[in-house]
């Protein structure tokens, strides 16, 4: 079976890829230091598949630890990175530890592979990396550099590692899969999202309020230029999102190296703050109280991907939609409820 080192596998996006992995016939070998996860991520992904995946609890900015896995576990076959700090508003206060750990670790991982010759790469990007694009639906053309938070600089910088190690080496093949909003749960509810403390995203902060740990939604601002007046975003269901980092790795093999290509990740569609709320209303029959706030700092009008590449090249398109995210968030947020008692 061929393996395929996915760092920060315990994570949100990296334990539905496992999944889809092992679906695939890939074999994954997760290295997280659960600083934002937990050991149970391993337990749901062995009973969704029936195999319990192999772990590792070393961080990645650990050379040593790393030299390890990769010699443990030779030859590996590729690898996924999707282990970084993601919260943009930390990034903003505390911007030292974004460029630390989310450039510094793919500079360590890139030099592990290079010594054991690990030559496919799959990174997360993110649609953070276009800021606010003028034309709408945003292509991988699109000029970017306007990433607004030291987190989107973060993304932007590693992409340019990858893109000049691809000049420098004649063999490396990457692929950057930059993501538009991932949300929803696994549908067995076996594994999901674990936001800590306050969630600052969207459909985590809905799910808890239905829930009844929050009182209130607050919806950062209703006088945009949008249909609505709130943010519209391009909410991708997290299983689509699995799904296309297989799909990415397998198209890998029939491409000439070397090889640096960039991927939009999205349903092609945008929603609405609101459309996000009264959506999860009718799907899941619970009400969600909001209330309408000032604008916060930082968020871009509307964006929504152009996916006519991934779907071109990779032959992959989404087959779920907003109605289906917000049905498994809901059914994984239950599921939390139960477990905590
Ligand atoms: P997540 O926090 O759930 O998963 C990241 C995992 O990496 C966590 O399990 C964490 O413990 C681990 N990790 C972080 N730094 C590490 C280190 N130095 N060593 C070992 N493990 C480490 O986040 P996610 O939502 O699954 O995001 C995965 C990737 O996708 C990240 O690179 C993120 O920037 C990117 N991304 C996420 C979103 C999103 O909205 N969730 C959107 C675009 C891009
Ligand atoms: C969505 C919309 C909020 C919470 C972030 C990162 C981006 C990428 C994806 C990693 C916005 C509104 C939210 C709330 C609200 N991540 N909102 N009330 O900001 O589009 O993207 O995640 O790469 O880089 O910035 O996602 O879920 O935070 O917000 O009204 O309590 O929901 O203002 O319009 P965002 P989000």
């Amino acid at each position: 079976m061929k393996k395929v080192i996915v760092t920060g596998g315990a994570g949100f996006i990296g334990s539905h890829t496992c999944v889809e992995l092992v679906a695939a016939g890939y074999e994954p070998v997760i290295v997280d230091d659960l600083r934002n996860s937990e050991e149970r991520a391993l337990e749901g992904i062995a009973k969704i598949t029936g195999r319990v995946p192999l772990g590792y609890r070393i961080d990645c900015n650990d050379e040593g630890g790393m030299e390890r896995v990769f010699a443990e576990h030779a030859p590996v076959h590729g690898v996924i990175h999707f282990a970084a700090d993601k919260a943009v508003g930390e990034s903003v206060a505390d911007p030292l530890k974004y460029y630390h750990n989310n450039i510094g670790s793919l500079a360590i991982l890139l030099r592990v592979m290079a010594r054991h010759g690990v030559k496919r790469i799959v990174f997360s990007s993110s649609c953070t990396v276009y800021g606010q694009p003028e034309k709408m639906p945003v292509t991988e053309t699109s000029p970017d550099r306007n990433a607004s938070s030291p987190y989107g600089y973060t993304k932007v910088v590693c992409e340019q590692m990858l893109r000049d190690l691809s000049h420098a080496d004649p063999l490396l093949k990457a692929v950057l899969l930059r993501y538009f909003n991932p949300i929803g749960a696994h549908p067995s509810a076996h594994i999901g999202e674990l936001p800590r403390g306050v969630p600052t995203n969207l459909v985590p902060y809905v799910t808890q309020t239905a829930a009844g740990q929050r009182e209130v939604l607050t919806i950062n601002g209703n006088d945009y230029p949008t249909p609505d007046g709130t943010n519209v975003r391009d909410y991708i269901h997290v299983v689509d999102l699995a799904r296309a980092h297989v799909m990415a790795l397998d198209w890998m093999e029939k491409q000439a190296a070397p090889l640096c290509e960039v991927f939009n990740l999205g349903t092609g569609k945008g929603n609405s703050v609101l459309e996000v709320v009264k959506t999860f209303v009718e799907v899941n029959g619970v009400p969600v109280p909001h209330r309408f706030g000032p604008r916060r700092a930082g968020d871009v009008v509307s964006i929504w991907a152009d996916v006519r590449k991934s779907r071109d090249e990779l032959g992959w398109s989404c087959k779920l939609d907003l109605k289906d995210a917000l049905r498994d968030a809901w059914r994984w947020q239950k599921g939390l409820e139960r477990a905590a008692g």
